[in-house]
C-alpha cells in the first residue's frame, strides 16, 4: 500500500459569501507528483496554502505527514517547501546569495552549491537575481523550495507565463525531483503538464474536484476517443466528414474530426480519397486532458482562462 502523505476530508474555505474551496477530499502519496489542475479562480492556490499552513481553513480536515495543520505548524513547516505563485527573490542578491538568505531562516539547510546543481543553474551562481529570465527565476525558486530538504515540495504554478523551452527546462527539474523521491504538489492550468508531469490529476472548477487519477485513466474514462485532425482539407472534404460525424470542427486550414470509435476511420478515410477532395494529410491524436476538461465543463482552457465558444468566460 502506498503511504498516505498528505489527508484533505471535507476542506471549506469561504471568503465571506465566496465558497473558494467546497467541501473537498483527497490524498497525495509519499513520491508521487500529483496535480491540481484549474483555471483561474478554481480554488487551487487557497488549498495549498491552507496546506502549506499559510492560510486558516473554514471547515474540515488537514493532515500533512500525519500531523495537523491547526496544531502542528512549526513541525510541518520544517518538513515541507513551498514554491508560491508569483515568487520573487532579492533583485540585487546573486542566485547563491538569495538561496543561503532563504537557508538561513531553517536550522537545518542543504548547501546551495548543492541546490544550484540539481536546479542546474551553475553558470549562473553569482549573477544577480534581477539579470535572470522568468525560466531561471522559477529555477531558483524551486532551489529555494528546497533549501530545506524537505519531504513534500508545494509548486504553485512554476511555469505560468514562462515561453515553450523554459517550461519545459523547469519540467526537467521536477522529474528530477521527483526521481530523488520528493513528494510534489503541483497546480497549473496548463493541460499539457499536468498530463506529462503527473502520477495523478484532480481537475478543479469552482472550489470543487469534477475527477481525479492518473491522467491515463482520466482519459480513458472521459477521452472523446480518437481525433482525426485533416491538415488543409478543403470545404468538400469538410462536407464529406460533416456526413460522418457531428463533431466535425474547421479550425483554420485544418478539419477537426472527433471519432466516437476507431471503427469508423476507415470510412473517414475513405470519404476525403476521393477525387475533387483536396486534402495534404491526416493525422490522428488520442483525446488529451484538454479534450475531457471540454467534455466535462463545456470550456475550454487558455492560459488559466476559461473560453466558450470564443469568448472570455467572465466570473
Ligand atoms: N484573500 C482572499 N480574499 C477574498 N477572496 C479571495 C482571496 N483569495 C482568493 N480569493 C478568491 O477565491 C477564489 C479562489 O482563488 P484562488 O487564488 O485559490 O484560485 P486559483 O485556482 O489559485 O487561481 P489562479 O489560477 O488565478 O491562481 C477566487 O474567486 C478568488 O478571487
Ligand atoms: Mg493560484
Amino acid at each position: 500500500m502506498a503511504e498516505s502523505v498528505i489527508t484533505v476530508q471535507g476542506l471549506v474555505k469561504r471568503y465571506g459569501d465566496l465558497t473558494a474551496v467546497d467541501h473537498i477530499d483527497f490524498e497525495v502519496y509519499r513520491g508521487e507528483v500529483f496535480s491540481m489542475l484549474g483555471p483561474n479562480g478554481a480554488g487551487k492556490t487557497t488549498t495549498v496554502e491552507i496546506m502549506e499552513c499559510l492560510r486558516t481553513k473554514t471547515e474540515g480536515d488537514v493532515t500533512i505527514l500525519g500531523m495537523d495543520i491547526e496544531r502542528k505548524v512549526r513541525d510541518i513547516k520544517k518538513r515541507i517547501g513551498v514554491l508560491p505563485q508569483d515568487f520573487n527573490a532579492f533583485d540585487l542578491l546573486t542566485v547563491k546569495e538569495n538561496i543561503e538568505y532563504f537557508g538561513g531562516m531553517f536550522k537545518h539547510q542543504l548547501p546551495a552549491d548543492d541546490l544550484i546543481e540539481t536546479v542546474n543553474l551553475g553558470e549562473k551562481r553569482d549573477v544577480y537575481f534581477k539579470n535572470l529570465s522568468g525560466g531561471l527565476k522559477q529555477r531558483v525558486g524551486v532551489a529555494i523550495s528546497m533549501v530545506n530538504d524537505p519531504d513534500i515540495i508545494f509548486l504553485d504554478e512554476p511555469t505560468t507565463g514562462l515561453d515553450p523551452v523554459a517550461r519545459r527546462e523547469v519540467w526537467e527539474v521536477i522529474k528530477d525531483l521527483k526521481s530523488k523521491g520528493k513528494t510534489i504538489i503541483l497546480t497549473t492550468h496548463y493541460m499539457e503538464e499536468a498530463e506529462v508531469l503527473s502520477d495523478r490529476v484532480g481537475i478543479i472548477d469552482r472550489g470543487k474536484f469534477i475527477t481525479m487519477g492518473s491522467p491515463n485513466d482520466i482519459i480513458d474514462r472521459y477521452g472523446t476517443g480518437t481525433t482525426m485532425i485533416v491538415r488543409g482539407g478543403d470545404d468538400t472534404a469538410l462536407q464529406r466528414l460533416q456526413g460522418l460525424s457531428s463533431k466535425v470542427e474547421r479550425k483554420g486550414n485544418d478539419i477537426v474530426v472527433r471519432l466516437d470509435s476507431k471503427d469508423v476511420l476507415p470510412e473517414a478515410i475513405m470519404r476525403i480519397h476521393e477525387e475533387g477532395v483536396h486534402y495534404e494529410e491526416v493525422q490522428m491524436r488520442r483525446s488529451t486532458l484538454e479534450d475531457v476538461f471540454l467534455t466535462l465543463t463545456g470550456k475550454r482552457l487558455e492560459n488559466g482562462e476559461e473560453v466558450k465558444k470564443g469568448k472570455r468566460v467572465k466570473k
